[in-house]
């Protein structure tokens, strides 16, 4: 994929090119593009003092960095103890027809990515989805599918 690689040097002229600031540097491209694209590392450590064993080894050591492409809204169903007793694996599969994607995937139009993941940290609401900021809890199947409906006519009504 194709990358406009003047963002990555809008960043680093922002930020900086010192070697201790790959953790900032990093975060702003994936504030930028979603992910971190293989060509940003490439340009990160042609344009500054980090190298691109630096930059991946703490792309790859942090869990709040991605290495792949995600979708603009990222649907997290939780799979923690509570959410698991709860239906989470029910809400997953519901979630996965409504989009049409298998778990981990993201929509052909890049509009959601779905994702299981560990306690989110509100098991009394469980079982839990959250998008963005926005947390869904005490969830069904039918209720975990009229997410995206929800989504899509915010989306329709911008
Ligand atoms: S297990 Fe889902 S919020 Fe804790």
């Amino acid at each position: 994929m194709n990358i406009d690689l003047t963002q990555v040097d809008a960043i680093v002229a922002r930020v900086g090119t010192d070697a201790n600031l790959t953790i900032p540097v990093l975060q702003e491209v994936q504030e930028a593009f979603r992910y971190i694209p293989l060509e940003a590392i490439e340009r990160i450590a042609a344009t500054t003092d980090m190298t691109e064993s630096q930059l991946y080894g703490v792309a790859t050591f942090y869990a709040q960095f991605r290495l792949a492409p995600v979708g603009e809204q990222i649907i997290k169903v939780c799979h923690g103890t509570a959410c698991h007793v709860g239906g989470a694996e029910g809400l997953t599969e519901s979630l996965e027809t409504r989009l049409g994607i298998r778990n981990g995937e993201n929509t052909p139009d890049m509009k959601y990515t779905l994702e299981a993941v560990a306690c989110v940290g509100c098991c009394s609401l469980a079982p839990v989805v959250m998008v963005g900021e926005r947390t869904f809890g005490s969830l069904d199947r039918r209720k975990a599918a009229a997410i995206v409906d929800e989504l899509e006519e915010r989306k329709d009504a911008k």
